[in-house]
Formats: C-alpha cells, sequence, structure tokens
C-alpha cells in the first residue's frame, strides 16, 4: 500500500459516519430521516420493491436480549436488498476476550454496517472509533437513539410537529430518557421527567438538555396537561437483582387511567417496550385508545430502513 492509499484508509476512518447518540446527526438530517421513514413505510405498504443495499451486510452484535431490534434490523436490512450477521459475544470470539479494537477492525473490513446492542456506551465509542464502517447504537446503559426516531416519527403520523409539544416521562431516567432528553432538544419539545429521587436522569445529560426539560418527583405534577405520556419498564436490562428494590421505590408511578386522565384529552401513550403490565403501566392503558405503542414498535423498521439508507447507501 502506498503512503497516499494509507493517508485515505485513514481519512475513511475518520470521517466515516456513526450513529450512537442522536447528537451524531444534525437535526436537519434527523427530520429527513423521519420524513423519509413516512415515506418508506407507505411504498412498503404498497408493495414497493426498493433494493438499494444490495450486496451490502449489516453485522449485528446483541450482548442483550432483543425482540423489536433484532427483527426490524434484520427485516429492514432484507427489505434495502441487503442482509444480516447475528452474532452473539459467546458465538464469537468476543465472548473470550479479543480486545473490542481488534474486533472491531476485523469485522468492519469484511461488512458495511455494525450495529450493537450492549451494555457500558464506552464500548460502542471503542468499537466506532475502530471502525472502517458506520456503527448504530442498538441500545445501550445510557442510549436508545433508534428508539427516538421511531418515538418521533410516531408523534408525527398521529399528532403532526412534535415541535412544541409537552411530553411527560414517568418512570426510570435511564438510557430510553437519556435519548428522550436529546431528542427535546434537537426536535424542540418540552420533556417533564418525573422519577424517584435516587433515579434521576445523568447530570452531565440533564445539563446538557437544560433548556427543554424539566425534573419532578410527583408523576401527577409532570402529566398534567401533557400531549404525551411515556414510560419505560423500571428494571433495564442488566439490572434484574434490583427488581424488587426498584418495585418498592417506583410505588405511585404506575401509568394508570387515573394519570392518564390528568393529561391532554387527546394525549398519546408511547413505551419502547418490552412493557410489564401492573408494574409501569396498567393493562387498561397501554391496550385503550390512547396507547400507540405498536405503532411505535413497527415504526422501529420503518425509522431504520431509513436510517441504513442514508448510513450504508
Ligand atoms: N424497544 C426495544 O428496543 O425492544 P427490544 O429490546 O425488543 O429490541
Ligand atoms: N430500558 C430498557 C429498554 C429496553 C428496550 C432496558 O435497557 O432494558
Amino acid at each position: 500500500m502506498t503512503l497516499l492509499q494509507r493517508f485515505s484508509c485513514l481519512e475513511s476512518i475518520v470521517t466515516v459516519q456513526h450513529f450512537l447518540t442522536l447528537d451524531d446527526l444534525p437535526p436537519a438530517t434527523l427530520k429527513l430521516l423521519i420524513e423519509r421513514s413516512i415515506d418508506l413505510k407507505a411504498q412498503t405498504k404498497k408493495g414497493a420493491i426498493y433494493e438499494p443495499l444490495k450486496n451490502k451486510s449489516l453485522a449485528m452484535i446483541f450482548s442483550k436480549s432483543s425482540t423489536r431490534t433484532r427483527v426490524s434490523f434484520e427485516v429492514g436490512m432484507r427489505q434495502l436488498g441487503g442482509g444480516t450477521l447475528n452474532l452473539s459475544p459467546n458465538d464469537t470470539q468476543i465472548g473470550r476476550g479479543e480486545p473490542i479494537e481488534d474486533t472491531a477492525r476485523v469485522i468492519s473490513s469484511m461488512v458495511d454496517g455494525v450495529m450493537i446492542r450492549t451494555d457500558a456506551h464506552s464500548k460502542v465509542e471503542t468499537f466506532a472509533a475502530n471502525s472502517s464502517v458506520p456503527v448504530i447504537n442498538g441500545l445501550t446503559d445510557d442510549y436508545h437513539p433508534c428508539q427516538l426516531l421511531a418515538d418521533v416519527q410516531t408523534f408525527q403520523e398521529l399528532r403532526g410537529s412534535i415541535e412544541g409539544a409537552t411530553i411527560a416521562w414517568v418512570g426510570d431516567g435511564n438510557n430510553v430518557c437519556h435519548s428522550f432528553m436529546n431528542a427535546a432538544r434537537i426536535f424542540n419539545f418540552t420533556l417533564r421527567i418525573a422519577t424517584p429521587e435516587q433515579f434521576t436522569p445523568d447530570s452531565q445529560i440533564t445539563e446538557r438538555n437544560q433548556s427543554h426539560i424539566e425534573l419532578s418527583n410527583d408523576p401527577k405534577d409532570v402529566v398534567a396537561g401533557a400531549d404525551v405520556v411515556v414510560t419505560d419498564t423500571w428494571a433495564s436490562m442488566g439490572q434484574e437483582s434490583e427488581k424488587s428494590e426498584r418495585q418498592e421505590a417506583f410505588a405511585g408511578y404506575c401509568v394508570d387511567d387515573q394519570l392518564m386522565s390528568l393529561a391532554h384529552k387527546d394525549a398519546l401513550f408511547l413505551h419502547c417496550l418490552p412493557a410489564y403490565r401492573g408494574k409501569e403501566v396498567t393493562d387498561a392503558v397501554i391496550e385503550g385508545k390512547q396507547s400507540a405503542v405498536f405503532q411505535e414498535a413497527e415504526n422501529r423498521l420503518h425509522a431504520q430502513k431509513a436510517l441504513l439508507e442514508y448510513l450504508l447507501s
């Protein structure tokens, strides 16, 4: 390899576009992705064949369980003409301690994109820093940006622009909440967050999004008049041993009909799923007419197709 070729390889590593948090793409691009997702959804439902990623491969590394993320990326790639590789740490050398840096260099030399679901966010950052192809965050302990593309799309489909809306987060201030906080600043809506004292969101993420968020310890307070009520499991993946302690701490945070009745009369209920009925949400709310959770789940497919088309083609 000539020196020039080596420089251009280096250049491609430095300039490759990743999607680790919503902040990796400019707001205008994110808004276009939502539009594109709505468009791709309509085309797919009409039966149109559109295969811009023919012969392209997406490696999917799952260190945690998944239904929606796994199926939506797999089907999304297939519909766009490409294919996926399902890699779990146990089936690969990752589980035996091969460094992330080496794994990233090897896998990215053979595929066109990598989707990773793992625990520490620093792991996807390390992978991305050593990858010559786009890396997509399919959920870490800190963020879930793909979920927010689907959530914003769902609001837009049902209620129009999310700009200026008031959204009430009731529950744990962790990964999905953090991405909601970033979305509030980027898409210009207000996010009112109610968490128990010990489960408030990360302070740096709070600081970064200060202008668009309000913190509280009172679910009723944040839900009053809101356009959307959103929640998530009280015990995320990796926190299973804290389940009973968390259930006690989150008493009073279940989204039930009484809480929903305080929101705007047309308020939507969202949840990234999987949901635990009778814990963070009642069966009546999730099955009720304000619930958009299954449209939200389906939109993972369409939103990620728009993302894959943008990053990989
Ligand atoms: N919402 C979401 O990411 O679901 P999965 O854990 O099933 O992928
Ligand atoms: N907060 C949840 C989201 C699952 C999609 C978790 O991390 O398990």
